[in-house]
């Protein structure tokens, strides 16, 4: 049986301290981030956002998902740290659900999230089994009640299925995935990326990595969303449409380009790109995508990682091995602003999400240096919080960002 604890926390601030100035603007800032542990009982740290945009030390709630972490394995078959799970959004929401990932136990949980409090999650009904092994990466869509899952491990691919307020239901067949792997997958390369469905949620998108040394090819898979009968509601596409854009490699973390159909995407193994539909057909899922512009990362470990602010309409990328966002045009990616971090002394950033004229970004840190969450103002261009997670279960294995807006 899961249990549904919730562990009370005491959270730090350490570092740089906040330069808590208001950040009253148009853009509504966040209500509050929530990430996930990967610890072996897996649990959702959720982070409330104050009206300034910042957090605040002893406001935090652990949940657990009643499911298992896992990480997957370096080059070196040791347990990859930071980073478990090679994927963007292992967390994410649709409404006022939540999901998560359980990587060591093959299933995702649902949450409800409290209206009155956002840090209070309820778990809605069991963790659901995927038919699939080390789930990464999840998305769901509140206008068609789906949630779709992507896995990395021997059995690999993507799987989804519909929720209602008693929770998700069984997960439709697998969209298969060749790449080969173990569970735990070898990686980074030739693992599972993300999953997200498309603005208008008629598409799910998934990036798969290729693994260049092993002559793997990687590819942006698109399966559309379809109609069914009104018994039965909608469903997702089976076969799908897979493109390989020329110039790109190794497919990470994506976003929708809000009002274009551009996607842009991270390239582990050189920066970021804005990819846009190359083909002619009406269906969005069908055309092929092609490379529109690239950005090229100076002194790049691996760029994973994006967000897009609606502040500045511009994308925010993260390395896990350099502490620094590098800023990029939603036009052609090419690099507008370099953000220096590594005053603050973590080794690098993964997961963030971007609101109001704020970005917030997670270093899971590395064992020795403590997790913590970076925020960044996106106009200014400045650091305004490093907000540490001490004395919780909470730290290098942790992984994923969801934000309420
Ligand atoms: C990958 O492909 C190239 C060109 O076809 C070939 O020269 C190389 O040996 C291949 N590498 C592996 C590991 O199969
Ligand atoms: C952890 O990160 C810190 C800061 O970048 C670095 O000084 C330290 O060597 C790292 N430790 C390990 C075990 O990688």
């Amino acid at each position: 049986m899961h249990s549904k604890s919730i562990i009370p926390l005491a959270l730090t601030t350490l570092g740089l301290q906040a330069l808590a100035r208001p950040h009253c603007n148009t853009q509504a800032n966040g209500k509050a981030i929530y990430m996930i542990s990967n610890e072996q009982k897996n649990a959702v740290l959720a982070l409330p956002i104050g009206k300034n945009g910042l957090f605040t030390p002893g406001t935090g709630r652990l949940t657990e998902t009643g499911g298992a972490g896992m990480n997957g394995l370096d080059a070196n078959n040791q347990p990859a740290v930071p980073d478990p799970l090679f994927s963007q959004s292992s967390v994410t929401i649709a409404g006022n659900n939540l999901f998560a990932v359980n990587p060591g136990s093959n299933s995702v949980s649902m949450f409800s999230i409290s209206r009155q409090d956002p840090t209070k999650l309820t778990l809605v009904g069991k963790p659901v089994a995927v038919p699939a092994e080390f789930p990464v990466t999840v998305a769901a869509s509140l206008q068609n009640k789906l949630v779709c899952v992507g896995s990395s491990g021997a059995i690999a691919g993507v799987s989804c299925a519909k929720f209602s307020s008693q929770g998700i239901e069984e997960m439709d067949d697998l969209r298969p995935f060749d790449i080969g792997q173990t569970t735990p997958p070898v990686g980074p390369t030739g693992t599972v990326s993300h999953v997200f469905f498309s603005d208008d949620e008629l598409t799910v998108f998934t990036t798969v990595k290729g693994d260049p040394a092993k002559n793997k090819t990687g590819f942006m898979a698109a399966f559309p969303v379809e109609p069914s009968d009104c018994e039965a509601g909608v469903s997702v596409n089976q076969d799908g449409v897979r493109s390989t854009p020329d110039g790109t490699a190794v497919l990470f973390g994506s976003s929708t380009i809000p009002g274009s159909n551009d996607l842009f995407v991270t390239d582990a193994s050189f920066g970021g790109a804005v990819l846009s539909n190359g083909g002619n057909s009406d269906d969005a899922a069908k055309k092929a995508f092609a490379v529109k512009g690239k950005g090229v990362v100076d002194g790049q470990s691996a760029t994973c990682w994006v967000a897009i602010s609606p502040a500045t309409k511009t994308a925010f990328v993260t390395d896990v091995g350099v502490n620094r966002l590098v800023e990029m045009s939603l036009e052609d990616a090419s690099i507008k602003k370099v953000i220096d971090l590594s005053a603050n002394g973590d080794p690098g950033l993964i997961d963030l999400r971007a609101a109001g004229h704020l970005v917030y970004a997670l270093s899971p840190g590395n064992g020795t240096t403590p997790a913590a969450v970076t925020v960044v103002d996106a106009v200014t261009k400045k650091q305004v919080q490093h907000f540490q997670l001490q004395g919780i279960s909470f730290g290098k294995n942790a992984q994923g960002m969801a934000l309420l807006a």
